[in-house]
């Protein structure tokens, strides 16, 4: 039964081709460097994390940091926890932070800033999707997904109260 809630935004296919064509210009980048230290933003890029690891050719190192900042609700709380930090060092590595969506621009912001003082050779950012007109901190991103609109979506990593994840396509959640 489909949800009626649930509107196809993105669909898995379109997904996918996405991250093909992002792997190849992060290859493309990375030319002549060492591995990259892959940073995923959890829980919400795990599927985009783990698709596009795959989809990279350059040799790839993984770990895992997390942040809360949204509890039960639709907009930011405006206020960032650490609740995982790396269990590695990134110094002198290139790193490619892997989030699943810019909204106000708050955990990026944060996280670079934390991220800033372990010395990397370099920081990346990558995301699979970009809310431009919700932004209230300043963030440069070097790998977009897709730009979309204001709206709240799920799906494909993203939850709303930790339910959808699941989901293959990115899905607007209605009332
Ligand atoms: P920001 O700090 O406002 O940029 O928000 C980033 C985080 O908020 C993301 O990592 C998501 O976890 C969450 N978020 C923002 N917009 C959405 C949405 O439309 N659906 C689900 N989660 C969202
Ligand atoms: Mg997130």
């Amino acid at each position: 039964m489909p949800d009626p809630k649930l509107t196809v935004l993105i669909s898995a296919g379109q997904i996918q081709t996405r991250i093909r064509e992002l792997a190849a210009q992060i290859d493309k980048d990375l030319e002549g460097r060492g591995p990259l230290y892959m940073l995923c933003v959890l829980k919400g890029a795990v599927l985009f994390y783990a698709d596009l690891a795959r989809a990279i050719t350059h040799p790839v190192r993984m770990d895992f940091i997390g942040t809360s900042s949204y509890g039960k609700g639709k907009s930011s709380s405006g206020e960032v926890r650490l609740t995982k930090d790396l269990d590695t060092t990134i110094e002198d590595f290139d790193v490619l932070l892997v989030e699943d969506i810019l909204d106000s621009g708050i955990t990026l912001s944060y996280l670079i800033h934390v991220l800033q003082q372990r010395k990397p050779r370099s920081i990346r950012i990558a995301t699979l999707l970009d809310k431009p007109e919700r932004r209230v901190r300043p963030v440069v991103v070097d790998y977009v997904g897709f730009r979309i609109p204001d709206a709240f979506v799920v799906g494909y990593g993203l939850d709303f109260a930790e339910d959808y994840r699941q989901l293959k396509d990115v899905c607007v959640l209605g009332e």
